[in-house]
C-alpha cells in the first residue's frame, strides 16, 4: 500500500475522488494526510478519520522570505508523514524549490487544461474565453510530475474535454470535473500498481 499526502486549497472534490478509490481498492495505496493552505477542503479528510491539517502562509510573513520559510516548514511537515507521493488536488500556491527538493519526482499535479496550455489559476475560464473567440475546439485536463515551472514537468495523463455547441461556463466546468475525478484517479492507481 503507497502512502499519499493529499494537498488542496479549495473545495476538494478531486480529494474525494481520491479517497472514494482507495476505499473501492481501484488505488492501492492510502491518504496518510491532507494538508490544507485553505480550510475548506479539510472537513472530508476529518470525515473520513484522515489526519486534516491546516497551514496558512500567514504565520510566515514576518520571516525575509515568506515563501522558502513557509514550503520548508511544509515540506517538513509533510515527510513526516513519509509519503510515497505527494498529490496536488486543486492546490493553488506555487511551490518553490524548498518544498519539492526532499521529495524528488514525487509530487504530482492535477491541471485543468492540456500540457502547455493556460498554466496557473483560472485555467478553465480561460479555455472557455479562447473558444469563444474561435481560437480552439477542445481543452483538457492532465496529471503531471511537478517541476519548478508552474502547471508542467512530465506528463502522467492527459483528457481531452472537447466544447459543446450552446457550451457553457458552468457546464465546461462541470465537465472537466467529471474528466478530472477519472483520470487523477487513474494516474494514481498506476502510480500506486506494485511493479
Ligand atoms: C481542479 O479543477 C484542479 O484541476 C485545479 O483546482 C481545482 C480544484 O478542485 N487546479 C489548478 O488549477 C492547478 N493549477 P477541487 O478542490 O474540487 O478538487
Amino acid at each position: 500500500m503507497k502512502r499519499l499526502v493529499v494537498m488542496v486549497s479549495g473545495f476538494g472534490s478531486n480529494l474525494q475522488a481520491i479517497m472514494d478509490a482507495c476505499r473501492r481498492g481501484e488505488i492501492q495505496g492510502q491518504v496518510v494526510a491532507v494538508f490544507a493552505n485553505r480550510k475548506a477542503g479539510l472537513e472530508r479528510a476529518r470525515e473520513a478519520g484522515i489526519d486534516a491539517v491546516y497551514r496558512p502562509l500567514k504565520p510566515f510573513k514576518g520571516s525575509p522570505d515568506p515563501r522558502a520559510a513557509y514550503d520548508e516548514a511544509l515540506a517538513r511537515d509533510v515527510a513526516v508523514y513519509k509519503p510515497d507521493f505527494v498529490i496536488l488536488a486543486g492546490w493553488m500556491r506555487i511551490l518553490t524549490p524548498a518544498f519539492l527538493r526532499p521529495f524528488g519526482n514525487r509530487v504530482i499535479n492535477l491541471h485543468p487544461a492540456l500540457p502547455g496550455h493556460f498554466a496557473g489559476t483560472h485555467a478553465i475560464e480561460r479555455a472557455f474565453a479562447a473558444w469563444q473567440d474561435g481560437q480552439i475546439e477542445h481543452t483538457g485536463v492532465m496529471v503531471h510530475r511537478v517541476v519548478e515551472e508552474v502547471d508542467a514537468g512530465p506528463v502522467l495523463a492527459t483528457a481531452v474535454v472537447p466544447f459543446e455547441p450552446g457550451d457553457s461556463l458552468e457546464r465546461l466546468a462541470e465537465r472537466v470535473h467529471k474528466t478530472e475525478h477519472r483520470i487523477l484517479v487513474e494516474a494514481i492507481a498506476g502510480l500506486c500498481a506494485p511493479t
